[in-house]
């Protein structure tokens, strides 16, 4: 962590009391630690939005692993764009679903084309990308 910097915030008297709720619920120490990981989401969400940035992401999807030609395929497509992903970790959900994370890194331009080609796979119930960090020094 860098040096810290204080600033005061207004809000709402109701907002900061479901603010507050939401500090104590999630076990935060302090507002300062709730509002620094706030920020630091909604950073890396606008981040998603910025085609050129180079990201550290999740796909995540759910998928009933008996549609065999689907396993192929999801294989597949991970050595296809081997230079963006970085790994996988695999859960049995339940006697069909599977539920995958992938981690891939790169460009986000090209991790939405991977996303894409992921979730359009049938037999694939759902899936999405979610953008961790920027990570320029890929
Ligand atoms: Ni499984």
């Amino acid at each position: 962590m860098g040096k810290l910097a204080r600033f005061g915030v207004s809000m709402d008297k109701s907002l900061l009391r479901a603010f507050d709720e939401f500090v104590m619920k999630r076990g935060y120490k302090n507002r300062s630690q709730a509002i620094s990981q706030l920020v630091n989401s909604c950073l890396a969400h606008s981040l998603s939005m910025d085609e050129t940035a180079t990201v550290v992401g999740l796909i995540v999807i759910v998928y009933n692993h008996e549609k065999r030609e689907l396993l192929d395929t999801l294989i597949d497509l991970q050595h296809k764009y081997l230079s963006s992903v970085i790994s996988s970790l695999h859960v049995h959900l339940d006697r069909h679903d599977c539920l995958e994370i992938i981690v891939v890194k790169g460009k986000i331009q090209k991790l939405r084309k991977i996303e894409n080609d992921i979730v359009k796979v049938k037999g694939v119930k759902q899936g999405y990308l979610q953008v961790i960090a920027e990570k320029n020094n890929a």
